[in-house]
């Protein structure tokens, strides 16, 4: 049987700098939001690096990144996600020349990727505001958060010309609402934020993006720039039309930030939600415009769906990523709560292709659990993650049924593709990759990497261009 892949598809995996680099204070790198978070958005941030923020050494990528390139090359990657750590280029943020080190770093990661054939995908800004943005000016809150990213994108957009062509400009764009420090470096705690300032905010970021989009296509003419959102696709609890509106409304509210992105003005629909929290959201000269340069392609992260009531008292609360909601009874979740959904990718896929006629990227994608590490018949060090595979499995399946739906996919990369520190609770022990990292939450191991049962798995899916996936070919 055909699969349904193009022959072109990019196949890859995804990282963040601040989650696998380490190296906090290497080579002239200044402080993130990261550096001062060490339970993920758990608890509250720290005054400065404390010893048991796991993000400071990370997976050590910073010095081992040769050897974890080669296994991606190996993997037969096409694609490779990672982010550029801001603050490894502008120490502070608002500097007025790059550290040269930093972009040093980079030249010689993409250099090795493309080595081995494989095309970089850069996330400009992947929850690492430089700390000194954040407590100086509250991070995207204040308006000149816009000119110190455009320096920003200016320098990497000259120098990494030519060395990429995929760029994202803000990781989970609309996380802000929940998030307003890791992912909008807004210092005021969530509890005092007004709904002003934070939608202020995500009209800065906006701005920011698109300001990207222009500058990115102007210095880079064959470059592709996509936004990339966090896609939660949200069920009404029940057929009662009280939930399905429910559910419409939390759409919205997602939707506003690609709809902008990909369309290049605000929603209507937004203006009923600002007039009712009193919102104003102020546009100086020039930002309709400048939001008139959309995106050339939507990217998104998809790991679970949600539900929602139009009775606040229904449902059994439910974790997800970064967005909760009420439990799905027909749905088994993952050790932290995240519910499995593989169908929900689908609808994703065909709702954004509905809406935006834009090609989509799956950038990340994945199952968080606990791995043991063991030694197999042969001697070697490994982990039988079955559980991965189908998880893995089971949503690239639904990917290959989207594309049957006519949906324009260009790519998919796996989430953690090497194991890293997670966002959210910011540990180990909650591993995504093919490749086992030996680093455990105490911060003890050495470091070493070890293929994973699921590294021989994802080689054949690519080898095969998603031909071996079980299901794959199933029709309606
Ligand atoms: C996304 C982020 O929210 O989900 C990643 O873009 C993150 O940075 C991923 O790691 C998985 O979440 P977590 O909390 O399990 O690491």
């Amino acid at each position: 049987m055909a699969s349904p892949f193009p022959k072109d598809f990019l196949w890859g995996g995804a990282v963040a700098a601040n989650q696998l680099e380490g190296a906090y204070n290497v080579d002239g790198k200044g402080l993130s939001v990261q550096d001062v978070t060490p339970n993920g958005v758990t608890t509250p941030r720290t005054e400065g690096p404390t010893e048991d923020n796991l993000k400071l050494i990370g997976i050590d990528f910073y010095n081992r990144y040769k050897e974890d390139v080669k296994l991606f090359a190996e993997m037969g990657f096409k694609v490779f996600r990672t982010s550029i750590a801001w603050s490894r280029i502008f120490p502070k943020g608002d500097e007025l020349e790059p550290n040269q080190k930093g972009l040093q770093f980079y030249d010689n990661l993409f250099d090795e990727c493309h080595k081995y054939g494989i095309e970089p995908l850069v996330t400009i800004s992947h929850y690492e505001t430089p700390l000194h943005l954040s407590k100086t000016y509250d991070g995207w809150v204040n308006r000149k958060m816009i000119e110190f990213y455009e320096r920003y994108v200016t320098v990497l957009f000259h120098r990494y010309k030519g060395k990429v062509k995929y760029w994202l400009t803000f990781n989970e764009i609309n996380s802000i609402v929940e998030e307003p420090f890791m992912s909008g470096g807004i210092y005021t705690p969530k509890e005092e934020l007004s709904d002003q300032d934070l939608y202020q905010a995500v009209h800065h970021e906006l701005v920011a993006s698109a300001l990207a989009v222009k500058l990115g296509h102007e210095i880079m003419p064959d470059a592709k720039i996509g936004c990339m959102v966090l896609s939660m696709p949200t069920y009404p609890l029940t057929p009662n039309p009280d939930d399905v509106v429910a559910a419409m409304q939390a759409e919205q509210q997602n939707d506003l930030f690609a709809d902008i992105h990909a369309r290049g003005y605000y929603p209507k629909y937004m203006n009923r939600y600002f007039k009712a929290k009193n919102i104003n959201i102020k546009f100086e000269d020039g930002d309709e415009e400048i939001l008139k340069h959309t995106v050339d392609f939507i990217s998104f992260s998809y790991y679970s769906s949600i539900c929602k009531s139009g009775d606040p008292e229904k449902g059994k609360e439910t974790q997800g990523n970064l967005f909760a909601g009420i439990e799905n009874p027909y749905l088994k979740a993952s050790e932290w709560g995240w519910q499995i959904d593989p169908q929900g990718l689908r609808l994703t896929l065909n709702k954004y292709w509905d809406r935006y006629q834009k090609p989509l990227f799956i950038v990340e994608n994945g199952l968080g659990a606990i791995d043991q590490l063991i030694t197999d018949e042969d001697g070697n060090k490994t982990v039988k993650d079955d559980y991965r595979i189908q998880y893995m499995n089971d949503h690239l399946v639904q990917v290959g049924e989207a594309l049957e739906d006519g949906v324009e996919v260009m790519g998919y990369t796996s989430w953690g593709c090497i194991d890293l520190v997670s966002a959210s609770t910011a540990e180990m022990k909650k591993r995504y990759g093919f490749i086992y990292v030996d680093r455990n939450d105490d911060g003890s191991g050495t470091l070493e990497r070890y293929k994973k049962k699921s590294f021989y798995w994802y080689k054949e899916v690519i080898r095969t261009n998603g031909a071996n996936l079980i299901g794959v070919t199933k029709k309606l």
